[in-house]
């Protein structure tokens, strides 16, 4: 039991550490981010490992994890919005791509079954085991066992790795495979609601076997299962977060679209909508119309006419920064408000146009908007370190990272060497190249003009990070530190319990590590 706070303790942390209500009002006029302000300590009863973080953010669409990846064009594609989903968190799919691609991103999250290997390295039957062998040194193969295929993809037989030898290089696969008849195999119908579960059954009935094969009715080969995958697999559930998944146990997935216009310039709804209802045929979770200004006669018509024609889909709309702006786009119809101008890592909004908010006293404001009107809002941009996160928690319902998730193997683009180091592209969607492939309609430019618009992004690089698993856990790590500390089992509790103090640069500084040589960062 707590013992009995003394009223002179209960009245000068009241006086120190104040209650959102308290501390925005206080500093009305002054706009505050996350590091101008630090979270006080309270009596606490859980452990960090017993915090729950789950939250909804519309009706239907619940996350184990409160993040999600920002529908940025060096962030999230179908790779990393897998990786968001498989964590607990939602990936948004940007829209700088043709929108057919688009629809196959989204294609690919929903249809993802985890540890199923849906492109198979197959080998032919009259192919020799010479070229098997030639094979696997020239692609670095770790494996040797290969499902063995004709011209359309049916399934003849399975090329044991105990036969892939150079004593047998000039014989035929055909020769050394284990016939059809004595591979065992299960049809893509029986995989059910948990194919994870049903495999490593499969695994544990079977001794021996280490490979088991999918197929569909017609007997076409339609991926693999491989022991080992399934262990790993299987001993990492214990441990993270549960991915977040639709009612039908498939991956959710989220989806950008802009605000599109026509020739003259006018908002073309109908394309808009022929494209949101795409993507609802391929079961998107959540469509969000990202926009750099969304408190906009364009936007709300987007909204309204989404709305309109798919009552019940969850939408996500954005960007603003005041009450009034949470409050038009929630009278519009979301569900869902960004809130972020200019907080962005690659942003220059605010350099460029003068405009913005710091995100602690937007997020204040616009939170008070949200429950008054019955949205949530997710926090977008400025994200830098996990401790941002709770911060932000303490009035969002969600946060989007960028370039937190950039650097990760599972973002777009190609790794680049520049001396000795390792990195990724990361670009603002408002800088001249992305709105040239696309966004410029986000920022209210025309595409074929964004090269003389003012651009309101930069581009960059991002250091190669560790695999968006490492940094989502080590994100969530952090977050179960904070709600312990300040005694919160649920991100409820966290708002509820939130003490805030104003910090100064001095402050900063010894907040992070100070006055010693660093040999190991914090990060993995
Ligand atoms: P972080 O800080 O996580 O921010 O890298 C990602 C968010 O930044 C926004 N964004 C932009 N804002 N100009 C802007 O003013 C840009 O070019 C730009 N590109 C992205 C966006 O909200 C994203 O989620």
């Amino acid at each position: 039991m707590e013992a009995t706070p003394l009223s002179l303790s209960a009245g000068l942390d009241r006086l120190f550490y104040r209650s959102a209500d308290e501390f925005f009002p206080a500093h009305a006029g002054l706009s505050l981010t996350y590091d101008d302000a630090s979270l006080a300590t309270l009596y606490s009863e859980i452990l960090p490992r017993e915090a729950d973080f789950a939250t909804q953010l519309a009706p239907g669409l619940f996350l184990q994890l409160p993040v999600v990846s920002a529908d940025m064009d060096t962030v999230t594609e179908s790779r990393m919005a897998i990786a968001l989903a498989l964590n607990g968190g939602l990936g948004l799919i940007h829209y700088n791509m043709p929108r057919r691609q688009q629809l196959s991103e989204v294609s690919r999250v929903k249809n993802h079954v985890h540890g199923l290997i849906r492109e198979p390295i197959k080998v032919s039957p009259e192919q020799l085991i010479g070229d098997v062998l030639a094979m696997i040194e020239d692609k670095k193969f770790s494996f040797s066992t290969f499902p063995v295929v004709d011209q359309s993809g049916v399934l003849l037989g399975l090329l044991p790795g105990q036969c892939v030898r150079p004593r047998f290089a000039a014989r035929a696969v055909t020769e050394a495979m284990i016939p059809r008849t004595e591979v065992l195999t299960i049809r893509e119908g029986e995989l059910g609601d948990d194919p994870i579960a049903r495999a490593d059954r499969f695994f544990t009935e079977h001794i021996g076997i280490h490979k088991l094969l999918v197929v569909d009715a017609d007997d076409r080969l339609r991926g693999l299962f491989t022991l080992s995958d399934m262990e790993r697999i299987t001993q990492e559930r214990s441990l993270r977060t549960k991915p977040s998944r639709d009612g039908k146990f498939r991956l959710v997935c989220g989806a950008a679209v802009s605000a599109p216009r026509d020739a003259s310039g006018m908002p073309d709804l109908p394309a808009l909508l022929d494209h949101v209802g795409a993507l609802v045929e391929r079961s998107v979770d959540a469509v969000a119309v990202s926009t750099a200004h969304g408190h906009t006669l364009g936007v709300g018509d987007a909204v309204r006419a989404i709305r309109g024609a798919f009552p019940a889909l969850p939408i996500i709309a954005g960007n603003v920064t005041s009450a009034s702006g949470v409050e038009f786009l929630a009278s519009c119809g979301a569900n869902t408000v960004k809130v972020g101008q200019g907080p962005g890592s690659i942003c220059t909004t605010r350099v460029v146009a003068g405009v913005g908010i710091p995100q602690l006293t937007a997020l204040y404001v616009c939170s008070k908007a949200a429950a008054h009107c019955g949205v949530t809002i997710l926090a977008d941009g400025g994200i830098t370190k996990s401790g941002d996160i709770v911060k932000a928690l303490t009035l969002a319902d969600a946060v989007i990272c960028g370039s937190l998730l950039a650097g990760c193997p599972e973002a777009p683009g190609q790794i680049m060497e520049i001396n000795g180091k390792f990195y990724k592209q990361y670009r603002g969607m408002g800088s001249h190249a992305a709105m040239k492939a696309g966004s410029a309609a986000r920022y209210g430019h025309a595409k074929d003009s964004a090269q003389k618009s003012a651009a309101e992004g930069v581009e960059a690089l991002k250091e190669v990070s560790a695999s968006a698993d490492t940094v989502l856990a080590q994100l969530a790590g952090g977050l179960q530190s904070g709600m312990g500390y300040l005694g919160a089992p649920t991100l409820a509790d966290l708002r509820k319990n939130a003490r805030y103090t104003r910090i100064t640069a001095a402050g900063m500084r010894e907040s992070a590590p100070h006055d010693i040589i660093e040999v190991k960062t914090g990060n993995a």
